[in-house]
């Protein structure tokens, strides 16, 4: 595959236009190609949106989420390969859409820690460009920009004691509810540093230039069509690991406490977040699955366990940079704005995802054998338009 984004423009180049659908112009969706991102795009495609997806498939595997993007909804998806680093595709994409969602970045924070320049350029300066193209616009698209629990530093101040197997905090108003926006801020990782800038500049272009835009400060968020790896997604990795027989790794001692949210759930969120954008524009909200959907690594282990008849072995090893040992999200200041709520359990969410993780799999060893096609026709085949859609593009 190119890794030129303007090389990849030119040799697939994607026609902006107001697709006839739904008689609106589409949404755009940086990172549309990413695990959320692609959960948003089919959803926002099956109620009949046109999206333009801008994604320049750094992650590995993403490709396959927009080939089945592609597959499932034709034409309606118009995919640009491009780099948020670059300014005039950001602008270019911006121009033609209705509402933005801003989620392209750069995910993990160990990759922050060897590469922090690479980690400001994409997250601080790709949002930088996403908004300043927004701003451009006569008519600025509302904004809704994913940020992290990451911003609220390693809550080391939060008095924890150890109760069955799990960190569970001292004060009686953060164990029952979480951690709240009140918090304040502090960057901790150089993604934390990268993504706290970027949340900070999307509320102030609020503030300064009267930007429609809401930040979800996200906690961990799972489901299908995510790629987990051992530095981001670790609900899928722990699953795809079990499922595989090979072994995980578990930094710290496994009784570190998270809230995880079922990707549908946040889609939810995020189309009654468009929605209340009027009423909400200029806000942060933490998004998670909130204290009632909490669970520390090891019960996680062995919830895999039931599901899938197995965990993975386990080696430990000492804490990392950035480590919270309980971060629960305080949903109450979304959950009274919206009316939003949580419908996915733990349970119901972990098997859903290892269902279709096995599924996929079974998918993508057929493919395989059938045919080993290569990276870069995949991406042809993604991005180049159809010959109706050129046709349709040039007239
Ligand atoms: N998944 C979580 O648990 C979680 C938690 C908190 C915040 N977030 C945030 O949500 C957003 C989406 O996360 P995700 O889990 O879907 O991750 P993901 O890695 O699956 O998706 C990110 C997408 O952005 C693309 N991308 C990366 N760098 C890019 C660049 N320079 N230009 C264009 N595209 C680029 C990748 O190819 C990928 O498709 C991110 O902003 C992330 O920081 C996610």
């Amino acid at each position: 595959m190119k890794k030129n984004p303007a090389v990849e423009r030119e040799i697939h180049p994607v026609v902006f236009r107001e697709p006839a659908r739904n008689g609106s112009r589409p949404v755009l969706i940086t990172g549309g190609a990413g695990f959320i991102g692609c959960n948003l795009a089919h959803r926002l495609l099956s109620m009949g949106n046109a999206v333009i997806v801008l994604d320049d498939l750094s992650r590995n595997g993403v490709e396959r989420n927009l080939k089945w993007l592609r597959k499932t909804h034709g034409e309606h998806m118009r995919a640009e390969i491009a780099d948020v680093r670059d300014g005039e595709a950001v602008r270019d994409a911006v121009s033609n859409a209705r509402q933005v969602f801003h989620f392209a970045a750069q995910v993990a924070v160990t990759t922050s820690l060897d590469d922090p320049r690479r980690d400001f350029a994409v997250n601080a300066g790709g949002t930088l460009n996403v908004l300043e193209a927004i701003r451009a616009q006569a008519d600025p698209p509302p904004l809704v920009f994913t940020s992290t629990n990451k911003v609220y530093g390693g809550l080391a101040d939060i008095a924890l004691e150890r109760r069955e197997g799990r960190y569970e905090p001292r004060d009686p108003v953060i164990r029952v509810h979480g951690v709240s926006e009140d918090r304040r801020l502090d960057f901790h990782s150089p993604y934390g540093c990268s993504k706290g800038t970027a949340d900070q500049y999307v509320l102030d272009y609020a503030r300064s230039y009267g930007l429609k835009a809401i930040v979800f400060r996200m906690s961990c968020i799972y489901g299908p069509h995510q790629f987990g790896t051992e530095d981001q997604g670790w609900v899928a990795h722990f699953l795809i690991r079990a499922i595989e027989g090979s072994p995980i790794v578990l930094y710290g001692d496994g009784m570190q406490v998270r809230d995880i949210l079922f990707v549908d759930d946040l889609v939810d969120a995020f189309l009654l977040a468009q929605r209340s954008m009027d009423r909400h524009g200029g806000t942060a909200f933490n998004i998670g699955g909130g204290a009632g959907n909490t669970t520390s690594l090891l019960e996680l282990l062995d919830l895999i366990e039931r599901i899938h008849g197995d965990s993975p072995d386990v080696a430990m090893q000492e804490w990392r940079t950035g480590d919270q040992r309980y971060y629960v999200s305080d949903t109450r200041r979304f959950q009274q704005s919206t009316g939003w709520q949580p419908r996915v359990g733990v349970k119901e969410g972990v098997t859903r995802l290892h269902d279709w993780l096995v599924d996929a799999r079974s998918h993508a060893k057929a493919r395989a054998r059938a045919e080993p096609a290569r990276r870069v026709a995949a991406v042809s085949a993604l991005t180049a338009p159809s010959e109706e859609a050129q046709a349709e593009g040039s007239a």
